[in-house]
């Protein structure tokens, strides 16, 4: 098992201290799709890991499984060791990335489209699947963007997920952060609206009253969805999204 030293947080330290552990930013995604009672699903393994004591939860953006960048995130996680199962939260209705300045279509409609009672039906399915078809005993989740709002519903008691992670979340609402019952790491940017300075406090001052095992980082430059999409150019971009995947695999190979 290859475990990350607590000072090697950085993307430099960690790839040194654990050879062959980065995040891809490109190449061809390794995973198998596999259709769960008519949920696709995206499956990365964890080489010479068969063993499914622990595994990862992967909760999408809008632009779910056909982002390239989340099958590639999802095969950087299985390379730390740990089993990824990422579902097709929106039964191929996923937001097309189609421009640099984001999804070309009404959102509204989008969003009246999936929900958060379906999100929360399909997620519940692939909980069951992973414990009872997989034999998974510990469930860990990452959640980015749409994804942040879910891993702190479902780390809520008994709804099945055991330790999160969430980046740049968005619709988070003070009774999801009040409900988290399992440690919770969370990655934010400086520069992202969706949870902003106003929004950080908040979540911080909810976690710290209820004493919850939690972390929150804030990478500076960093804009909505730095965890999985950056300008690879920039260099405060390229490390907010490299340092906030070691931050995941960090908390997972304590907490989970
Ligand atoms: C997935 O499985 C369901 C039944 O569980 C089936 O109705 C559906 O056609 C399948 N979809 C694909 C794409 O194979
Ligand atoms: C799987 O991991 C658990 C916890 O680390 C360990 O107790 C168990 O023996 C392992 N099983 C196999 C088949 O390696
Ligand atoms: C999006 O759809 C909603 C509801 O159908 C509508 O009220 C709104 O004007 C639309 N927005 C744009 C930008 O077209
Ligand atoms: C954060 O966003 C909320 C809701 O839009 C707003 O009320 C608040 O003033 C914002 N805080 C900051 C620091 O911009
Ligand atoms: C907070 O949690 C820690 C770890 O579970 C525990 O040791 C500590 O006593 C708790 N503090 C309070 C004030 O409840």
């Amino acid at each position: 098992m290859c475990t990350l030293g607590l000072a090697s947080v950085s993307s430099i330290l960690a790839a040194s201290s654990c050879p062959g552990l980065t995040v891809s930013h490109d190449g061809e995604p390794v995973g198998e799709f596999k259709n769960v009672s008519g949920i696709q699903v995206y499956h990365s393994y964890a080489k010479g890991n068969p063993n499914n004591s622990n595994a990862i939860l992967y909760v999408t953006d809008i632009y779910g499984v056909p982002l390239l960048q989340n099958k590639l995130l999802a095969d950087s996680i299985a390379r730390a060791n740990y089993n990824v199962i990422m579902p097709d939260l929106f039964n191929g209705d996923a937001v097309p990335v189609t421009s640099s300045e984001g999804p070309a279509l009404n959102l509204t409609d989008w969003r009246a489209r999936h929900p958060t009672a379906e999100i929360d039906r399909i997620i519940g399915e692939i909980i069951a699947y992973m414990r009872n078809s997989l034999g998974v005993k510990r469930i860990g989740a990452v959640g980015y963007c749409f994804g942040g709002k879910y891993v702190p519903r479902f780390l809520s008691e008994g709804k099945g997920i055991d330790v999160g992670f969430i980046a740049h979340p968005s619709s988070l609402e003070a009774a999801e952060i009040q409900g988290i019952a399992g440690p919770i790491s969370i990655a934010a940017g400086e520069l992202d609206s969706a949870f902003n300075a106003t929004g950080r406090r908040k979540a911080e001052d909810i976690l710290t009253s209820k004493n919850s095992t939690y972390e929150a980082n804030l990478y500076s430059g960093a804009p909505h969805g730095f965890g999985v999409r950056v300008d690879l150019n920039n260099k405060r971009q390229k490390y907010a999204k490299e340092a906030s995947f070691f931050q995941a695999i960090t908390w997972f190979n304590t907490w989970l």
